[in-house]
């Protein structure tokens, strides 16, 4: 394996690259390969903007004087996935004068993302949006497929659009400032894609451990690149999550019912992030899957060891009831009338979309742990 620039395709009827290596921030021809116009707003968060915005700054002014360059920063953390601070972003796309030629550069995680995204959606009925991912999970996750989306108190991205990036630019090196417990969240989204469609993903994760957690830099670039490959060849074929796209929300449906009902508050030792609540969702996922005869047990098992190898938590938080948390699955976006939809599997690389699922089976789970 060699940490070298490397790059992943995705297809469909608005097709771009995902471009991934070391020091891809400082490449000017790339960051401005996709730039149409004159007007790029710049949103990053106050954690990442002191770090590397400067920069990137710098990068595109050099390369391009005449380009007018705006910035909107967040506040770090899920809490700014709002409405208001989207309507920031779209009064800062104003104040810029931005044009329907206008290019939107997501400097950030996914909170960055996915907002800057959604803004980019709606400028002017949909502008350019650019991904530049920071953190593990955004490289992995969150940069590819265009969902875009802001939180409610009701639900989590119960307010979004879809809309592609013209290119995702994944520079590995930003990782090194990656605090571990974020490093280890981006760490669940990749075990995610070994669960859904890829046993021998699951092994290279078990044998890698060591490597991944210690930051080695060839070994996270493997685990982005398989991990992006994954993720575009499921929304190449499915871009509007009409089928098989939903397989990519394994754990989710019990994670952000765990994050909605912790209300998005900054990560404590009890208040999980976004990759820890999919990792504890997972492992709900397994057990129901073995609690409705559909999977071994000892699959959930062998996740349940993997995740904790990568330091991850497996169970429900202390607090959370689990009449609240099936309450806040009622509002997942994947049910149909009213059912409950989840992803469950039939063991480790074989995931299954399972319409109207039994609410009691799924109340015994959460009062299981
Ligand atoms: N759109 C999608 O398809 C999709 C998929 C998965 C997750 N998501 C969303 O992504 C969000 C989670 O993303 P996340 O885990 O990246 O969280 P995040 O954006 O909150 O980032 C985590 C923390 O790391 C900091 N950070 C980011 N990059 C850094 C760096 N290089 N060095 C130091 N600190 C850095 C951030 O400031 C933040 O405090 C959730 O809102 C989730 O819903 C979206």
């Amino acid at each position: 394996m060699n940490a070298s620039p490397r790059s992943v395709a995705v297809g469909g009827e608005r097709p771009y690259s995902i471009h991934i290596g070391p020091g891809l921030l400082g490449d000017a021809g790339l960051l401005t390969a996709a730039l149409r116009g004159r007007h790029v707003l710049l949103v990053s968060d106050d954690t990442v903007a002191p770090l590397y915005l400067q920069g990137v700054r710098e990068t595109l002014q050099a390369a391009r004087p005449q380009l007018k360059i705006g910035q909107h920063l967040i506040p770090a953390g899920e809490a700014s996935k709002t409405l208001h601070n989207f309507g920031g972003a779209i009064d800062a796309l104003a104040a810029l004068g931005a044009t329907r030629d206008a290019c939107v550069l997501a400097l950030g995680g996914g909170v960055v993302g996915d907002l800057a995204g959604f803004a980019a959606a709606c400028w002017m009925r949909g502008v350019d949006c650019v991904q530049l991912p920071t953190t593990l999970l955004a490289m992995v996750d969150s940069s590819v497929g265009g969902k875009t989306a802001v939180d409610i108190p009701q639900g989590k991205n119960l307010v979004g659009a879809f809309h592609p990036p013209r290119a995702v630019i994944a520079d590995t090196g930003v990782l090194r400032s990656l605090p571990a417990r974020e490093l280890r969240a981006g760490l669940a989204e990749v075990v995610k894609y070994g669960c859904i469609r890829d046993p021998l993903f699951f092994q290279w994760l078990q044998a890698e451990r060591a490597a991944l957690l210690a930051g080695d830099d060839a070994a996270l670039a493997q685990a982005i690149a398989r991990s992006c490959e994954h993720k575009a060849e499921i929304v190449e074929r499915d871009p509007l999550e009409k089928g098989e796209r939903a397989l990519l929300n394994l754990g989710h449906t019990f994670g952000h019912a765990i994050e909605t009902a912790q209300g998005y508050g900054a990560p404590g030792n009890d208040n999980l992030n976004h990759g820890e609540a999919v990792a504890v969702g997972m492992v709900l996922a397994a057990r129901l899957s073995a609690a409705l005869g559909m999977a071994d047990a000892a699959d959930t098992e062998s996740l349940r060891t993997l995740l904790q190898a990568y330091g991850l938590p497996t169970a429900i938080p202390a607090g959370l009831t689990p009449e609240t948390l099936l309450q806040h699955m009622r509002l997942d976006k994947k049910n149909i009338a009213g059912r409950l939809r989840l992803v469950l599997w039939r063991g480790i690389g074989k995931a299954e979309v399972v319409p109207d699922v039994d609410e009691a089976a799924v109340l015994d789970v959460l009062r299981g742990g």
